[in-house]
């Protein structure tokens, strides 16, 4: 989103003629920004045989998929559900790779007959694995390295007493079974976590998985997970793109090296792909000037950005509609769900009145795949801005979406 005289656009394009012509609450993606990402990744990490497999839980909607199939990026996925999007939008099953947690082995069964690679997270499962396939289908194992990366708690995954992965400390068990039924270990996984402040936790967890790597020698794939972090405000670390690529690339050619082979290096980002891209607009219901804080509502809440309730993260605001900076009030952005529901507190803006449209920032990853029917709302619509177009890629649900399955009994 720019401001051009004036006016926010995005591609060209008003935000507020946007907001017109499809009504808020609203999500809108930027697909210029997505393929700008996409591009830096790619460039970042230069001769090294890379493959991007985009986290899709970040944002599933099928024409985002799409976007990412047509420039060139491969999909990672952690349902069923996911992986038939992922079909859908014109991924193969060879493009899909399945990193479920605990799940049922029909679930794993499903993705190998898709022809999908599938990362392994527990001892039973890869037994499972070994007793059905033995040779016959390739895997990968998602080896928690024990250490320790991520925004908060919630989102860190591969800390010692994570439930993600198999512990790297188990490695002899991993080995006799691999061993007992001659399973294809293909790939080596590992995620640290989202919103990865620490720039070393990208660096340990890769020694660690060179390390282990040794002990498969027919590995073509090692998987660095996503977890990249992307500035929600001014002034937040960010990961250094261009230094993590050199540093990774050069130790991964050096592992390739000595192993004998040259291996696929992976990384599953979903942040950094789609975060930054998306724009989630909604309307000013009221102003309530409180004796002790002015609160700003909107028609939302926590179930169309769950994010600041979740894990306190900052999504900065915008007034849309008042770009006049003379006037600014500090208000509380709060949410119309019968709870608390704060998506901003003490946040200076320009001056808020009723009917304005509030733009939030960052809202492309885990905005709307995250919303729900919480107080029986219906979720927004999503549109892509592609080629200077505003298109809308999902309809803004109706009663029929509330009470589709509901059962109305005799009593
Ligand atoms: N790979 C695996 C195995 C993952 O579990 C995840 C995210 C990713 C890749 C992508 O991570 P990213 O690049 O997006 O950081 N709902 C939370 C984030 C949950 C992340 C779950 N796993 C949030 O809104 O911050």
């Amino acid at each position: 989103m720019q401001l051009v005289n004036n006016h926010y656009t995005i591609q060209g394009l008003s935000v507020i003629e946007i907001a017109k012509k499809f009504e808020t609450p609203l999500y809108i993606y930027d697909a210029d920004k997505i393929i700008e990402k996409i591009g830096i990744l790619k460039s970042s990490f230069p001769n090294v045989n890379l493959k991007i497999k985009y986290a899709c839980k970040a944002l599933t909607n099928i024409s985002i998929l799409k976007l990412m199939a047509v420039n060139g990026v491969e999909l990672d996925v952690v349902s069923p559900q996911e992986m038939e999007l992922g079909l859908l939008a014109g991924f193969t099953g060879d493009q899909i790779t399945f990193t479920p947690s605990g799940v049922s082995f029909d679930e794993i069964e499903k993705a190998v007959e898709m022809g999908s690679k599938v990362n392994l997270d527990n001892l039973d499962v890869l037994e499972k694995f070994g007793k059905k396939y033995g040779n016959t289908k390739p895997c990968m194992l998602r080896i928690k390295p024990n250490v320790v990366g991520g925004g908060n708690l919630k989102i860190m995954t591969a800390h010692e007493g994570s439930k993600f992965g198999i512990s790297v400390l188990q490695k002899d068990q991993i080995l006799e079974i691999v061993k007992k039924y001659d399973i294809q270990v293909v790939g080596l996984h590992q995620h640290t976590g989202s919103d990865i402040k620490e720039a070393d936790a990208f660096l340990k967890a890769a020694a660690v998985m060179f390390e282990l790597a040794y002990s498969f020698p027919n590995l073509e794939i090692l998987d660095f997970g996503g977890g990249f972090k992307v500035a929600y405000k001014d002034g937040d670390i960010v990961t250094n793109m261009e230094e993590l690529g050199k540093s990774i690339t050069a130790s991964f050619i050096e592992f390739c090296n000595k192993y004998g082979r040259e291996l696929q290096l992976w990384f599953e980002p979903g942040k950094f792909l789609v975060s930054e891209a998306g724009t989630f607009l909604v309307t000013t219901n009221v102003v309530k000037i409180d004796p002790k804080i002015n609160f700003v509502g909107v028609n939302s809440g926590l179930n169309h950005l769950i994010r600041p309730m979740m894990y306190d993260s900052y999504h900065d605001i915008i007034n849309v509609s008042n770009t006049n900076e003379t006037f600014k009030e500090t208000y509380n952005i709060v949410g119309y769900i019968c709870e608390t529901d704060t998506f901003g507190t003490d946040r200076e803006m320009n001056k808020v009145s009723e009917g304005d449209i509030l733009a939030f920032k960052n809202g492309g990853a885990y905005g709307h795949t995250m919303s729900s029917n919480y107080n029986s709302r219906f979720r927004p619509a999503e549109v892509m801005v592609i080629n200077g177009e505003a298109k809308l890629i999902r309809e803004r649900e109706n009663m029929n979406d509330i009470l589709n399955h509901q059962v109305l009994i005799d009593i």
